[in-house]
C-alpha cells in the first residue's frame, strides 16, 4: 500500500496496484451469493490485515492483494453513489474477433515473489469466504524468463513508471480519490500456429523485436501490431496509459498456454478504447494482429477503492478502522507498542 501524496487532505492510501513485476500471481474472481453482502465487508475490511499475516515473515517477498469490486455487488454492498464509471465490462464484437463479457462480482489479485504466499492468502481469503461467494476463475500465474508472455515477447516494457503510472492509474479529482478501475481478461493462445511464424513475422505481430525487446521503427511497424493499435494520443500529443500486470499461465497436459491480463487506470475508457482498437479495429478492419493467436474468454470490469474506504465504508459503525486488522503505521509497523499501552498490569 502506498501512501496518497495530496497534502491538504487527510492521508488516504490506495491498495497496491502500481508494484514491480512480481515471481507469482493469482487472480480470482468470485460471485457473491444473495445476503451474503455482509459477510464480504467484513473479509474486505479484514483484507490488509490478513495479507500482513501472511507475508509478514517474508517482507523482501512483497506480498499484496488488490480487491476489486464489480458494479452489481458495488450497489449491493455499499449503495450510491457508484463510482462514476463503474459497469459492467462491455462485450466488443468484431468483424472476426470477439471479447465476450462473463460474470465476476469480486476480483482478488494476488503477486508474490513466491507462489505459496499468494496461495495461502487466497486460502485464507476462501476459508473466511465459504459460504458466501462461488469461484468463477481462478488463475495461478508465474513469470517467464525474463517477464516474457507464453508468445515468447517480454510484455510489461512500456508500462509507465513513478509519477507516470500514479498519473496513470489513481482517481485525483473526484468523490473516490485514491481509487483505480481494473479490466481483467483471460487469453489462451494458439501456440502451435504461433510457432510455425518465422520471428520476424512474430516480430510484426507485436511490433518490437523479439530477443532485443527493442521497438520497431515506425516505417516497419504494421498498423495492425499490439504496440501499434495500443498506442493512444490525445489531440494535444499527450500519450493516455495504462499500467499491466500481465500473468503468464498454462498446463500443458491441456494444452493451455495463457496470458492473463490485467490493465489499471484511472479511467476505464482509456482500457475500453484499447480493447476497441483491437478487436473492432480504428479504423473497423484493423484488428490487432494478436488476437488471429490469442483468444479472449473471459472480461471483467473492477473498481478498486482505497484501503480506507474498505477498512471503514461510509454508513459503517467504524469511524475509524477496525482494530482486528490493525492499519499499518507511517513507519510500516504494526504498532505493537499501542497493544502494550492498553495492557492492566
Ligand atoms: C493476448 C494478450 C496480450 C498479450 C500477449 C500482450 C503482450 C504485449 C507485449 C509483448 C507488449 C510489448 C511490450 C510492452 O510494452 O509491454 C504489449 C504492449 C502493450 N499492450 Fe499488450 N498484450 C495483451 C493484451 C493487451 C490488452 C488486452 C491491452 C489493453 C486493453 C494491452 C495493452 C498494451 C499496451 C498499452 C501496450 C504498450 C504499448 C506501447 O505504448 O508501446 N495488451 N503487450
Amino acid at each position: 500500500m502506498e501512501p496518497h501524496d495530496a497534502a491538504a487532505e487527510p492521508a488516504s492510501l490506495s491498495q497496491e496496484v502500481i508494484a514491480a513485476p512480481s515471481q507469482a500471481g493469482i487472480a480470482l474472481v468470485l460471485t457473491v451469493r444473495p445476503d451474503a453482502e455482509g459477510d464480504v465487508k467484513d473479509v474486505l475490511a479484514d483484507l490488509g490485515g490478513m495479507t500482513r499475516a501472511v507475508g509478514f515473515g517474508y517482507q523482501q517477498d512483497r506480498l499484496s492483494c488488490v480487491a476489486g469490486i464489480g458494479s452489481g455487488l458495488w450497489e449491493r454492498t455499499y449503495g450510491r453513489p457508484l463510482p462514476a464509471d463503474l459497469h459492467p465490462f462491455r462485450q466488443l464484437v468484431g468483424a472476426i474477433h470477439t471479447a465476450p463479457s462473463t460474470s465476476g462480482d469480486l476480483l482478488f489479485h494476488l503477486r508474490a515473489g513466491r507462489l505459496d504466499l499468494c496461495f495461502e492468502l487466497a486460502r485464507q481469503l476462501m476459508i473466511r469466504l465459504a459460504g458466501s461467494v462461488d469461484v468463477v476463475d481462478e488463475v495461478h500465474g508465474f513469470r517467464y524468463f525474463e517477464q516474457r508472455d507464453l508468445l515468447g515477447f517480454v510484455d510489461g516494457t512500456e508500462n509507465p513508471v513513478g509519477a507516470a503510472a500514479v498519473a496513470a492509474v489513481r482517481i485525483q479529482d473526484a468523490a473516490f480519490t485514491g481509487g483505480s478501475y481494473v479490466i481483467v481478461q483471460k487469453y489462451v493462445h494458439d501456440l502451435g500456429t504461433w510457432d510455425a511464424l518465422p520471428v520476424e513475422e512474430q516480430e510484426r505481430v507485436i511490433g518490437r523485436h523479439k530477443l532485443s525487446d527493442i521497438e520497431l521503427p515506425d516505417a516497419e511497424k504494421p498498423a495492425n501490431s499490439h504496440v501499434a493499435v495500443n498506442t493512444i494520443v490525445d489531440a494535444d500529443g499527450t500519450q493516455r496509459q495504462i499500467v499491466r500486470a500481465n500473468m503468464a499461465f498454462g498446463t500443458v497436459g491441456a494444452g493451455e498456454f495463457g496470458t492473463y491480463f490485467i490493465g489499471y487506470a484511472a479511467r476505464p475508457d482509456v482500457i475500453e478504447t484499447m480493447l476497441e482498437n483491437m478487436f473492432i479495429g480504428n479504423p473497423p478492419g484493423n484488428h490487432d494482429r494478436v488476437l488471429d493467436f490469442s483468444t479472449a474468454l473471459t472480461g471483467g470490469l473492477f473498481f478498486v477503492p482505497t484501503v480506507d474506504f474498505l477498512e471503514a465504508p461510509p454508513g459503517s459503525s467504524t469511524d475509524a478502522p477496525p482494530t482486528t486488522t490493525g492499519k499499518a503505521q507511517a513507519d510500516g509497523s504494526l504498532a505493537i507498542g499501542s497493544l502494550k499501552g492498553t495492557s492492566t498490569s
